[in-house]
């Protein structure tokens, strides 16, 4: 169950021994504490597969007895704007105007219509109400960067507008940290910015967009004391770590090939698509890493959504988001040379890892 805690004390190795895991990050989100599947579990993610499968029309799944060996993250994008999006742009009172694409002029809005389906099984609906119940007097935090924000930022509008009384949420900001909490349930979704996880240059959070990133490779403590008491952590800071040149003692990083994603407005339908952006080496690693902790008593569950997310090249913000300072003449004649091709507009992809993340916490 819930209850056994990710063991991380100040200055131990385990520390030193989660730094290590961070350089692989990279894929997409880790889930680190007491997630796995246990036998029992996993009937229950059966059992929730079937209901749902009996009750909605969409659902292709006659395989449901196998969700146990079932791939969740090997898949394709169905459009269905029956149960699509789960919220809306407009109703989240916390939407960030970086991602409400909707708000900053998108007029194609078919990017909120796709639903995952993985080949073998379908993923449980989102339950704001179940997934609170497995958050009672709990902290889910996550830890990252502007990416990581943006997964909770659609974690925190997939639970709210379950929440009609403004009176029972509630949001506040200390510091790095920026804490939901609906307060039936004692229950916190947190975000905590830490680009590169490790501590560096580019900690505040809102200056934080310097010339040159320098990391300090083996200092996590400054960070890590804010959230050793999490229940569920999840990290994702590939991006930062890849992105423009950054001193990493000493050594330069090269800037990753940029594919453009300015009017684009349907996903890739070409199964086992892989963009230049991902990196299959790094993967090897992560996993060799978390199998790694795993021995070590580490609870860590990785969602692999890099796969699952290159599809959806049309379902970045591009140019429709608060821009930071005005617009060029030569900006606005060249609008695929300012697109921002990085985050991911809401309702949107983010919603669907936050289903995968839904589906590992209610089944433990
Ligand atoms: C992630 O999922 C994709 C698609 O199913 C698969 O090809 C890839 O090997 C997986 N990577 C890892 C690290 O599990
Ligand atoms: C859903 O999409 C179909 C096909 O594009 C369209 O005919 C229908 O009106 C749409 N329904 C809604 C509720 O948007
Ligand atoms: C589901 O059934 C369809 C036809 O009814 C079949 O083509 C497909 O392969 C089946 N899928 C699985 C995962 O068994
Ligand atoms: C959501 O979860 C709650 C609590 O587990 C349950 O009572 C409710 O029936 C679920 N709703 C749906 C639509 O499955
Ligand atoms: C409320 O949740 C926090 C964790 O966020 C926990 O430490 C505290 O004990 C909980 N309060 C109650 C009354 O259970
Ligand atoms: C903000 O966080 C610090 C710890 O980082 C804590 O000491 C302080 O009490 C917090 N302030 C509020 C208003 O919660
Ligand atoms: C974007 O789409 C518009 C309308 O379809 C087209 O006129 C324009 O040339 C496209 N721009 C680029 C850079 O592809």
């Amino acid at each position: 169950m819930l209850a056994k805690k990710l063991q991380v004390a100040p200055n131990s190795w385990a520390i030193r021994l989660s730094f290590q895991s961070l350089i692989g990050l990279l894929v997409a989100v880790l889930v680190i504490g007491a997630i796995y599947l246990t036998e029992e579990s996993k009937q229950f993610l059966e059992e929730e597969a079937e209901d749902q499968a009996s009750s909605t029309p969409h659902q292709t799944n006659n395989d449901s007895s196998s969700i146990s060996q079932c791939d969740l993250f090997s898949g394709k994008w169905v459009f269905d704007n029956k149960s699509y999006p789960l919220y809306k742009e407009q109703s989240c009172r916390f939407m960030s105007d970086q991602l409400a694409c909707q708000k900053f002029g998108r007029e194609d809005l078919m990017y909120q219509n796709w639903r995952w389906q993985p080949h073998r099984c379908d993923l449980p609906r989102f339950n704001a109400t179940a997934l609170l119940e497995r958050l009672r007097n709990k902290r889910l935090v996550f830890v990252g960067d502007s990416l990581n924000r943006n997964q909770w930022v659609s974690m925190v509008c997939l639970v709210e507008t379950s929440i009609p009384d403004p009176m029972l949420k509630s949001m506040h900001t200390n510091g790095s940290l920026i804490t939901f909490k609906a307060s039936e349930y004692n229950a916190s979704i947190e975000f905590y910015w830490a680009p590169l996880l490790v501590e560096s240059n580019s900690d505040d959070p809102v200056i934080h967009r310097l010339p040159d990133r320098i990391v300090r490779a083996q200092a996590i403590e400054k960070h890590a004391r804010h959230w050793t008491d999490a229940d569920i952590l999840v990290f994702n800071s590939y991006l930062w770590w890849r992105r423009d040149k950054m001193k990493i003692l000493g050594e330069e990083w090269g800037r990753s090939a940029d594919q453009n994603c300015y009017n684009e407005t349907e996903p890739i339908n070409e199964e086992g698509y892989w963009g230049s952006g991902s990196d299959p080496k790094m993967m090897r690693i992560v996993e060799e890493t978390i199998n790694g902790l795993e021995r070590r008593g580490l609870k860590v569950q990785m969602l692999n959504i890099t796969q699952l997310t290159e599809y959806r090249k049309e379902g970045h913000p591009s140019i429709y988001r608060k821009q930071w300072d005005p617009l060029t003449e030569e900006q606005l004649a060249r609008p695929e040379g300012y697109a921002d091709c990085i985050h991911w507009c809401l309702p949107g992809v983010p919603d669907v890892w936050n289903e995968l993340l839904h589906a590992y916490i209610v089944s433990i």
